[in-house]
């Protein structure tokens, strides 16, 4: 017996000691850097229909973390992000060579966009990856940025840095990887299937998965349906004024899902207006999405009825979270 305990002892010895170990580590070395392959030499070519396509993407993407109270994209404090993370500052995206990313060849851009690493081998936490966007979409993005639009305008303003929590470091060395850069070529879906066009307007464009599902480090960026607990919602997010807000389940389960509350016009007014069928107005970081069109808003409804039911009680769990604060 005595010897069982002696080497039990030894085992969790080993293992406390190799706990330490890696936490030391994590704090001691900082960040992972990546290795940056040869980019592709593209040079997206600036249209017209690129920078109209690439503004709406923006509008529900990168305005929401990037801009400024001016409209700028010059970077800000997030706000939503949990203590927990750290205070994370998005950047200057404007085209200002110094402060901005005037400098960034088209490629680095359409490189970072999809993996999430920075042409300095760094990798950026938090910024969402883009890895089933269609390539002319994503283009579209770039060719926004080299617009004349008044949000991407050059602009001198100081980038702020982010400061990464503990939890933070470790995740990035954990589960906040970068993605491998596709190989194949991405379409886009074919329009006139609604529950293609849903899918893809709400994963690959929309990002609405990353919120709505279980947890918010733990996803398949790469293949979102596998994400645990897929639309299912329940994530506890930081609203306005420090205010929590759990992300309600969008599966079409018929007691705790979307299914009993929503037709499918009154999903496309909650989606793009930000107002429920019952007048109230839903709240910060759910943000409207005027930008989509019917269509598209439409086709994401008709897909989430094709999403496996999750039973998941969010009003039972928000009534829990205001009696907790009482
Ligand atoms: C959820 C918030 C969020 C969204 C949405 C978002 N970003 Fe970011 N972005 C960030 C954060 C956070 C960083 C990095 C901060 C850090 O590394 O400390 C970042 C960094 C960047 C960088 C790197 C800049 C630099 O100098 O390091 C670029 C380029 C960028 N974002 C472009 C975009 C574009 C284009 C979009 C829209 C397609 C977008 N972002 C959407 C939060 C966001
Ligand atoms: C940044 C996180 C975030 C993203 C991205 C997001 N949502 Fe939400 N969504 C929320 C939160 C939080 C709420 C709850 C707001 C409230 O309680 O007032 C919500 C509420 C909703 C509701 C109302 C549900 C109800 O219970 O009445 C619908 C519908 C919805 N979102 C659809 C979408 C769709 C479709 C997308 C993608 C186009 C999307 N959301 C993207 C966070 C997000």
């Amino acid at each position: 017996m005595k010897k069982v305990m002696k080497i039990l002892g030894m085992v969790l010895g080993t293992v406390v000691l190799l706990l330490a170990g890696f936490c030391a580590y994590v704090a001691a070395v900082d960040l992972p850097a990546y290795d940056i392959p040869a980019l592709p030499k593209t040079t997206v070519a600036v249209t017209l229909a690129r920078v109209a396509r690439g503004e709406v993407i923006a509008q529900i993407q990168c305005m929401s973390c990037h801009a400024d109270k001016d409209n700028r994209v010059t970077g800000k404090h997030l706000a939503e992000v949990p203590d927990l993370f750290g205070k994370l500052y998005s950047k200057n995206i404007t085209q200002d060579k110094q402060k901005g990313i005037g400098n960034w060849t088209d490629g680095e851009l359409i490189y970072f966009l999809r993996t999430g690493i920075r042409r300095d081998g760094s990798y950026a936490p938090i910024m969402p990856q883009y890895p089933n966007m269609a390539d002319e979409d994503l283009q579209s993005v770039v060719a926004w940025l080299r617009s004349d639009r008044f949000p991407v305008q050059a602009s001198q303003q100081e980038p702020q840095a982010s400061e990464l929590s503990f939890v933070s470091k470790l995740l990035m060395h954990t589960l906040m990887k970068p993605l491998p850069y596709p190989q194949q070529f991405i379409a886009k879906p074919d329009s006139n299937n609604q529950v293609a066009l849903g899918r893809y307007t709400a994963d690959a464009i929309g990002d609405c998965f990353a919120c709505h599902s279980g947890d918010m480090i733990d996803q398949d960026k790469i293949h979102p349906e596998k994400t645990k607990g897929y639309y299912g919602g329940g994530i506890e997010m930081v609203g306005e004024g420090g205010q929590k807000v759990i992300t309600p389940n969008l599966t079409f389960d018929e007691q705790t899902g979307i299914a009993q509350k929503y037709s499918k016009e009154q999903f496309i007014r909650a989606v793009k207006q930000g107002v429920r069928p019952d007048g109230t107005i839903l709240k910060y970081p759910m943000e409207p999405k005027m930008v989509l069109s019917d269509r598209e808003v439409g086709a994401i409804y008709e897909y989430l009825k094709t999403v496996p039911k999750i039973q998941n009680d969010i009003a039972k769990k928000t009534a829990e979270l205001q009696l907790a604060k009482k």
